[in-house]
């Protein structure tokens, strides 16, 4: 595991969309397994803007989101699949086709998340991950005590997670209980992971996962058993290193 501390949140979004670009310049029919959340919408306009400045295109990537809401189709505003469209998949050329994330409408989501598991497999894997950290460790939505060695599957959001996604809906009965997630063990499958956290409320889970004994009840502590891993920290994410 490998990590970046940068001055500030800035400097650390530019670094991390160095990586994006590099990877899809590199290789522009690669693999990006993609995530959500406030942490990467200033990665994905940055990214944008440099796709709309030239410096690359999406034609050729293929994507595999992270996760998706149980009961919220695509075209639910608080789903996944919009976030995606409205934060990078509409304000660049990544064809839609291609573009995968769990169907959270699914009328068997067990079977779905199965199926989701078999076609990352039969893309070949995924080249680059990108992961946030939640406070409590999660990475992807396997809470603390997931196995590290889970698959693609149904969890049950904990409550500090229903509450840290409580802003994008209107009322508590409408935030979403349940997620398909890809599990641990499919993210350590990824070639390469590029993990960013940003601010002073990722401190400690940032500790945890970089200084922490490698444990379920942390789950991002898993990386540090990926040895292509880029952790992304700026100084506030970073107080809490030894
Ligand atoms: C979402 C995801 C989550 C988030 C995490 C951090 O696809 O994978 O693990 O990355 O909850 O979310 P923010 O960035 O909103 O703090």
């Amino acid at each position: 595991m490998k990590v970046l501390i940068l001055p500030s949140k800035e400097a650390a979004i530019l670094r991390a969309a160095d990586i994006v670009a590099a990877q899809v310049r590199a290789r522009s029919d690669c693999t990006l397994g993609l995530a959500t959340g406030g942490t990467m919408l200033p990665l994905y306009a940055e990214l944008a803007k440099r796709h709309q400045a030239g410096e690359f295109s999406m034609t050729g990537v293929t994507s595999f989101n992270l996760d998706e809401y149980v009961g919220l189709a695509a075209d639910h505003p608080g789903s996944y699949h919009r976030y995606m469209a409205e934060a990078l998949f509409d304000l660049t050329d990544m064809p839609i086709m291609r573009a995968h994330l769990p169907r959270g409408d699914a009328i068997d989501p067990k079977a779905e998340a199965m199926d989701y598991e078999a076609r990352i497999a039969k893309a070949g894997g995924i080249d680059l991950q990108l992961l946030g950290i939640g406070q409590n460790g999660h990475i992807g939505f396997n809470e603390p005590t997931s196995s590290l060695g889970s698959r693609t599957r149904i969890k049950t959001l904990t409550d500090s997670t229903l509450e840290a996604n409580r802003r994008y809906f209107d009322t508590d009965e409408e935030v979403p209980k349940y997620a398909i997630t890809m599990g641990i063990a499919t993210i350590l499958e990824a070639r390469a992971c590029l993990l960013l956290a940003l601010g002073e409320s990722k401190a400690e889970a940032a500790a945890a996962m970089i200084e922490g004994p490698v444990s379920a009840m942390c789950p991002a502590s898993a990386l540090q058993m990926h040895a292509q891993t880029t952790v992304i920290l700026d100084e506030a994410a970073a107080s809490r290193l030894k």
